[in-house]
């Protein structure tokens, strides 16, 4: 009987201790198998986020915009976090500051107007969140941001004066009244825009700007000025001045007045009309003799936006300024030579 004990405890622990090899055999195999698949199946980079702050929608030239900057995020494996500021700063001020939380990698934000950005700025730098300007630029200490991309306002303003003062260069003694269009009170883009157009004016002592209105860069009140300017007038004039010129800060302001010609029975053609931005629906009206000269203004800044951003994230510097290629369209063109606008 005690044999058959200890033979029944002899076999137990033999059962016990294969059961435990084979156990322990197993957990070490399938370890392996881990670590192997771990070796082949590469690590899925990281994917950057760009907080992005757009102002809103108030024209073509903007949708286009941002459109540019999705579809080359989507090129560049950048994931977008957006925000429609709908043409509000204090929204804008909100939205960047989720962003700091968020802790994206980079901050981009086209600013409504040109100032107030100071405090926002500096928590972004706290946060070590490098912020790059988009569109229109700020006053704000430099050191608070890593650099601006978008237009030279300035650049634009110049050569739709430079248009017109060689459009009227051989009228010597004529006095001619300019109208002026703008955009969104305190934006960079205004300022410049303003300033550029002057600086080259100033030439021809012949040329007054007699009245400027702010437009908000919308259809809707280029429409809604010229209108009220043709009621209280009774014409195209201003306190009894002619209106000779146009300079329109935008398209869609342009479309706009223009709109408001064809209901009030005006003839554009006896009008000279610059406008900024090159929009199709501009161009067509450029190439039908409605407009005089369009000067570009490029939206197409997604994929520069993206190196930028690309740059940053490795812990590159980029230049303090980032300006975008653009062009003027003038009644003088070949227009069989005009590729589509796209927007
Ligand atoms: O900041 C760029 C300007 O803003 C464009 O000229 C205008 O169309 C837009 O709304």
């Amino acid at each position: 009987m005690e044999r058959k004990v200890k033979k029944y405890m002899f076999i137990s622990l033999v059962l016990a201790f294969l059961v435990i090899g084979f156990t322990l055999f197993m957990t070490l195999f399938k370890l392996n198998k881990v670590a192997k698949n771990q070796e082949q199946v590469p690590l899925k980079s990281e994917q950057l986020i760009l907080g992005f702050s757009q102002i809103g929608s108030e024209s073509a030239w903007r949708t286009r915009n941002t459109t540019s900057i999705f579809e080359a995020a989507a090129e560049n494996n950048i994931q977008i976090l957006f925000d429609d500021a709908q043409q509000k700063q204090e929204n804008q001020l909100k939205a960047i500051r989720s962003f700091i939380v968020y802790q994206v990698d980079v901050i981009a934000f086209v600013p409504i107007v040109e100032t107030g950005w100071d405090n926002v700025l500096q928590e972004a730098k706290d946060a070590g969140i490098p912020v790059i300007i988009v569109d229109r630029q700020i006053a704000a200490d430099p050191s608070l941001y890593a650099g601006f991309l978008g237009e030279d306002g300035f650049k634009e303003g110049k050569a739709a004066g430079e248009f017109l003062l060689n459009k009227i260069k051989n009228f010597h003694e004529k006095k001619w009244n300019v109208l002026e269009l703008s955009g969104t009170a305190n934006s960079s883009v205004v300022i410049s825009r303003a300033e550029g157009f002057r600086s080259v004016i100033a030439q021809n002592p012949n040329i007054s700007i007699i009245h400027s209105e702010d437009g908000d860069f919308l259809r809707s009140r280029g429409k809604e000025i010229m209108d009220r300017i043709l009621k209280e007038n009774k014409g195209l004039s201003y306190n009894n001045k002619p209106i000779d010129i146009i300079y329109s800060h935008n398209d869609s302001m342009t479309l706009g007045l223009l709109d408001s010609f064809a209901e009030n029975n005006i003839d554009s053609k006896k009008t000279i009309i610059i406008s900024i931005d090159a929009e199709q629906k501009s161009i067509d009206a450029l190439i039908e003799g409605k407009l005089n000269c369009v000067v570009e203004c490029n939206p197409n800044l997604g994929p520069t936006l993206m190196t930028l951003v690309k740059a940053i994230a490795e812990g590159k510097s980029i230049p303090r300024i980032t300006y975008m290629q653009e062009t003027v369209f003038t009644e003088n063109d070949d227009f069989s030579t005009y590729e589509p606008r796209g927007y």
